[in-house]
């Protein structure tokens, strides 16, 4: 049995996050999409309205799973008898982030191998950042993240 962990703030969930775990699910037996509860980075919305957002838009899956996690990525990852660290690519800056965590993840754990997908042309300009700047300013979200919690990102900006 294959299993990958996606990480990440998912501060919230985008189409880009998406199309990542889509593509995932059919990589690997199953997915776990690890939630960080991250204090330090001030999200916008709780980890457990983050949570729950990935946990509507993951339905249509059935190997794919959410859990939150504080503490070590190489932990949540041997917790759940995961071999593989899915992370998605936007840019040449993304890459030289990446590159650094995939490296100290493997000096952390070298059990564990961090494995990369390029984002869909379509979805390279997505950050959870740039959502939150459309939201802020009740910009059209529709094409930005799942349709079903487009509603919830609205009511948190009112
Ligand atoms: O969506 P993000 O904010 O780019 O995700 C970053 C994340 C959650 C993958 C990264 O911050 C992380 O793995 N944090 C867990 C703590 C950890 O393991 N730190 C050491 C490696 S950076």
């Amino acid at each position: 049995m294959r299993i990958a962990v996606y990480p990440g703030s998912f501060d919230p969930i985008t189409n880009g996050h998406l199309d990542i775990i889509r593509r995932s699910a059919k990589l690997y037996d199953r997915v776990i999409v690890g939630v960080l509860d991250n204090i330090d980075k001030k999200p916008v919305f709780s980890v457990e309205e983050r949570r729950s957002m990935i946990e509507q838009v993951i339905t249509e899956f059935d190997n794919v799973s959410c859990d939150t996690f504080s503490g070590l990525l190489v932990d949540f990852a041997k917790q759940n008898h995961a071999s593989v660290i899915v992370k998605g690519l936007r840019t040449v800056a993304d890459f030289e982030y990446e590159l650094q965590m995939a490296l100290l993840n493997k000096a952390l754990n070298p059990e564990f191998e961090t494995m990369f997908l390029m984002t869909d042309t379509k979805y390279s300009y997505i950050s959870s950042s740039m959502v939150k700047g459309v939201a802020k300013y009740h910009g059209e979200l529709e094409g930005l993240v799942p349709h079903s919690i487009i509603r919830l990102i609205e009511e948190k900006y009112q």
